[in-house]
């Protein structure tokens, strides 16, 4: 029988062997998200031996592993902000990074306000759902065009206890969206189209193209968020995008061409600019 710190010493082996960065702590991730385990119970009782049934979920957990499905597919979960939200191949896993847009949106705006919000492309959810737990009053609509992506995002309502406060629309950004808002937040995908095909497996192969290609400069999602932002905001009203590190200079050019004002990038934890914050009155 396989102890657990065999386990874990072949799988660390196995993923480094197959180009993944800190193989260990990726095995120790496998091995407890998929059995249910904390960290320090493994470290607790390393000699205790699998059982059968334990030794093939994470055999077959591994094995996807090393053929670089993202470990957040593989465990149907993923943490962002406070929350558990479920991932699955319809949407992309939320980024620690994008925790930039919701820390912007909440510095700018009165929490306590029954704040009104409209998350454009809204994938799993992340976004308005983290900033709908922060608002105990506050309101959200979410568009995707992604039919599959807004079912999960529904699932992941339910599962927050949130499916009350949001409204989930199929549609292209905002078409037919009306009313104003008091943030129009977006972490539209932005990744040149060329670019694409140099990525990580896990996301060049595994996650939605849809979710990822910003057209040729990566900016064409900006083109039609800045206008629907333009329409859509309250007066007084905070806009905030999520935008690739490299496009800051491109990013504030468009804002400023559609007429925003004190538009201003934020920097994520590493130091890159990550979002852009605007008003238009
Ligand atoms: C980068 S993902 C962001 C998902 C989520 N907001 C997050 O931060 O994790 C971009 C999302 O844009 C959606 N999308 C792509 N084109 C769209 C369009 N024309 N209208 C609305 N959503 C679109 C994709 O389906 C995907 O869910």
């Amino acid at each position: 029988m396989v102890s657990w710190r065999d386990w874990l010493h072949d799988a660390a082996r196995q993923l480094g062997a197959a180009g993944i960065e800190d193989a260990s702590a990726e095995g120790r991730f496998l091995f407890t998200g998929v059995l249910g385990l904390s960290r320090s119970q493994v470290i607790a009782d390393p000699d205790r031996k699998l059982d059968e049934a334990s030794l093939a979920a994470v055999n077959k957990a591994l094995e996807r592993r090393v053929s670089r499905v993202p470990l957040s597919q593989i465990l149907g979960a993923t943490p962002f902000w406070t929350l558990e939200l479920l991932v699955t191949p319809d949407v992309l896993s939320p980024r620690a990074d994008t925790e930039t847009i919701v820390e912007a949106a909440l510095n700018d705006v009165d929490t306590a306000r029954p704040v009104r919000i409209l998350d454009i492309a809204t994938g799993s959810g992340a976004i308005a759902l983290a900033l709908l737990t922060e608002m105990q009053s506050a309101t959200a609509v979410a568009t995707d065009i992604s039919r599959a992506a807004l079912d999960i995002a529904a699932i992941n309502a339910g599962r927050t206890g949130l499916s009350e406060r949001i409204e989930l629309v199929c549609t292209s950004w905002a078409d037919g969206i009306a009313g104003r808002f008091d943030l129009v937040v977006s972490n539209p995908p932005y990744i040149a189209s060329s670019i694409i095909e140099t990525l990580e497996p896990e996301v060049r192969d595994h996650e939605p193209r849809l979710a990822l290609d910003g057209g040729p400069d990566g900016l064409a999602p900006y083109r039609h968020l800045f206008s629907e932002a333009r329409r859509l905001l309250a007066p007084g009203g905070t806009g905030v995008f999520e935008i690739g590190y490299d496009q800051r200079e491109a990013v504030l050019r468009l804002a400023q061409e559609a007429g925003a004002r004190d538009a201003d990038c934020v920097k994520d934890l590493g130091g890159r600019s990550r979002a852009i914050v605007f008003a238009f009155s």
